[in-house]
């Protein structure tokens, strides 16, 4: 593989009339990362990861600060799944944002719920560094991992807004064998909290048995408080919400797909999950 620290670099790799498949990422990857690197690879000619924390998207100062970075490890890995061709790009925080973007987007109802309620801002901020990077890598089909529910579709949204004529695809959720989502922030977790937050998952399978047993608004109430009883464990939110808007539904009875999404806090971090109904 190839590693591009700027964006003339990352030109001169990437040649003409490829068909560029795109895994945007801020780093400290995890299978589910290598899970959208490898479906990249079958589907593309090219595949470039890009690995840049990007300072806009984060509302707190101490979890940008704190968000983890393991770039050898990274790179180590990479390496082991990309092909001769493919292309690592690594920016500094100068080549995104040569001068503070100060660019705003109207998500509509999308960055006012759930996370966009619990991170103000933070939606911007991925609009943000998600078209600068589609302008630079010029990628055909991008890939994001459905664990972040919302913000695929706030970058489905994006593209739709800024006619950027590129595919995104979702690609599932893996987890651990205990059911812990996998996430960059699972290595932040102490040992004991550790052994808790595979609750969160079994409350979510539990929450889709009780599907046409109990009511949404039951369904949700039984699962804040599953969670809630550890001591560890804080719903910050949990939505039962339509696959299209993702709006909370009142009953089970409706056309599309049904999605439960969930945001808990285990001490300092916070982790979000989903599940399909
Ligand atoms: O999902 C992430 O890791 C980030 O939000 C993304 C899409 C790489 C933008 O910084």
């Amino acid at each position: 593989m190839k590693i591009a620290k700027n964006i003339k670099e990352l030109n001169i790799y990437s040649g003409t009339n490829q068909v560029i498949g795109f895994v945007p990422t801020m780093g400290s990857l995890h299978e589910g990362h290598f899970l959208l690197v490898k479906e990249a690879i079958l589907e593309t000619s090219l595949t470039v990861v890009s690995i840049f924390v990007n300072p806009t998207q984060f509302n707190d100062s101490n979890d940008l600060k704190n968000y983890p970075r393991n770039i050898e490890n990274d790179l180590f890995r990479l390496n082991l799944i990309l092909r001769e061709k493919d292309i690592v790009f690594i920016p500094d925080e100068k080549e995104i944002y040569p001068k503070p973007d100060t660019r705003t987007y109207n998500f509509g109802h999308l960055d006012k719920i759930m996370e966009g309620r619990n991170r103000p801002g933070h939606f911007n901020g991925v609009g943000q560094v998600v078209s600068k990077l589609f302008q630079i890598v010029k990628p055909s089909y991008a890939f994001f991992g459905e664990k972040d529910l919302q913000q695929l579709a706030v970058v489905r949204k994006l593209v739709q807004m800024l006619k950027i004529p590129i595919i995104i695809i979702g690609i599932p959720i893996v987890r651990e064998a205990d059911g812990l989502a996998m996430s960059s922030r699972n290595q932040l977790l102490g040992k004991n909290e550790r052994a808790e937050v595979p609750k969160i998952f079994k409350a979510l399978t539990e929450a889709t048995r009780l599907k046409g047993i109990n009511t949404v608004d039951e369904v949700r109430y039984k699962t804040i408080k599953e969670i809630n009883k550890s001591q560890l464990l804080f719903v910050e939110y949990f939505e039962i919400v339509d696959e299209i808007n993702l709006l909370p539904i009142k009953n089970w009875d409706i056309n599309t797909g049904i999605f439960g999404c969930i945001a808990v806090k285990v001490g300092k971090i916070r982790l979000i999950d989903n599940i399909r109904f």
